[in-house]
């Protein structure tokens, strides 16, 4: 099988392609609702963008070639397209308004709006402009030298864009190392960025030209497939081309760890982005520990892997976790919820959850609580258990993953 394009990935390389000169052409960009939302974005922003299938082509005009927008722009569900967008907003010199829904409102955006306010933009909105709606008036920013609290590649990228346009070097420094697409990618572009241990920094000033980006599948949209793979007795899965960004492949490590049977071949590691082939077959899994600077390389994996973790022998603590608390959901309540509800030992503690093996799960009414990973991770756990379950809001699921229920059928045969 074959899994959507890199969600990162794509939001970056159509935000990159929007502010770049020249044509940007991708392939195998992600059509769900979330990359369709930075793509309306940008268009409203006066951008040209072309989209057909998951082939998308830029008339890109540089940062000048953006227009001050008659609406407001709404970012549906979708946390990187506020944050990314909030740095490149903050270098423009006019006006924009940003909305997300109700579970954007939730998400805390002072931590990049207070790190560009710092920088010279102009950013007002609910709670002083720590949650939408949010309204942006940028332009004559100057660089800084950041210390973020949080290993978040979201606020990270954020502050880096902003720093493509201003006066002088931007830095920001993490307490552990977060995904860098963004610096990965801005290299294709013609941009740079230089890596100091856990410090970025770029310099002001950078023209971007347009480029050709190839988008490899989404490990976190793979990982639903390697668990699955390795818990319904019988199986032997291959998902090819997916992304192995070594800050993304946290949940190969943990799986290896657990006792999973995992092999990568054909491996591809010439690219901006290294992507490989990964077979999976069932295995018995123990319990494991799951904290430290791994967390932020697999973060987005902690819902199905705390499913894996129910069909392991033993114990199996997540700690370091917090972030989970701030993503879609509040991602340690609805997972513990939900898998209580189909028969797990499962606890929340306050920076992730204790899990107990081996539970053999039964049918229930669940919900996704409109999280799309929360909505994979409990229909790959209704495939194990007995009797039927019910997903209320599955719809949620085309956020990243689009198909998703029709290769699950597939798989089936
Ligand atoms: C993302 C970064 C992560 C991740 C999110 C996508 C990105 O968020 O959870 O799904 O594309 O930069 P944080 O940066 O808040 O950790």
């Amino acid at each position: 099988m074959k899994v959507p394009g890199d969600k990162s990935i794509s939001h970056r390389a159509v935000m990159l392609g929007s502010i770049a000169h020249g044509k940007t052409v991708i392939d195998g960009l992600l059509t769900g609702d979330d990359c369709l939302s930075t793509i309306d974005c940008f268009r409203k922003l006066g951008v040209k963008i072309h989209l057909e299938g998951d082939h998308v082509e830029i008339d890109g005009k540089g940062l000048e070639g953006l227009k001050e927008p008659n609406q407001v722009l709404d970012v549906g569900n979708s946390g990187t397209t506020i944050r990314l967008m909030l740095g490149i907003l903050s270098s423009l010199p006019f006006h924009t308004t940003v909305i997300g829904d109700e579970s954007i409102a939730k998400r805390p955006m002072g931590r990049v709006t207070i790190p560009l306010k710092n920088m010279g933009a102009k950013i007002d909105g609910r709670e002083e402009g720590k949650f939408t709606p949010l309204s942006v008036r940028g332009g004559g920013l100057e660089g800084m030298d950041y210390t973020s609290p949080v290993a978040s590649a979201q606020v990270k990228s954020a502050i880096l864009l902003a720093g493509l346009f201003t006066d002088g070097n931007t830095s920001v420094t993490e307490p552990e190392a977060s995904r860098d697409h963004t610096e990965r990618m801005l290299q294709e572009f013609g941009g740079s960025v230089q890596t100091d241990g856990l410090k970025k920094t770029i310099q002001g000033k950078q023209t971007l030209k347009g480029a050709s980006i190839n988008v490899p599948g989404d490990i976190s949209s793979a990982a639903f497939f390697l668990i699955a793979g390795s818990i319904i007795p019988e199986s032997e899965i291959t998902i090819k081309n997916v992304g192995i960004n070594p800050t993304r492949t946290g949940i190969l490590d943990i799986l290896t760890n657990m006792g999973a049977d995992i092999t990568i071949h054909n491996v591809h590691d010439e690219v901006m982005e290294p992507y490989a082939d990964i077979t999976v077959r069932y295995s018995n899994l123990k319990g494991v520990e799951i904290s430290g600077d791994i967390i932020p390389r697999l973060i987005d994996e902690i819902p199905i892997l705390a499913l894996a973790a129910t069909q392991a022998e033993g114990v199996t603590v997540i700690k370091d976790a917090a972030e989970l608390k701030v993503k879609e959901t509040n991602r340690i309540d609805t997972v513990v919820e939900e898998l209580k509800k189909l028969g797990a030992n499962i606890e929340a503690t306050e920076d992730g959850m204790k899990i107990y093996g081996k539970s053999s799960l039964h049918g229930a009414e669940v919900s996704s609580h409109g999280d799309h990973r929360i909505g994979m991770m409990l229909a790959i756990a209704s495939c194990l258990a007995s009797g039927e379950t019910h997903i209320q809001n599955s719809e949620a699921i085309t956020i990243s993953y689009p198909g998703f229920f029709e290769q699950i059928e597939e798989l089936k045969q």
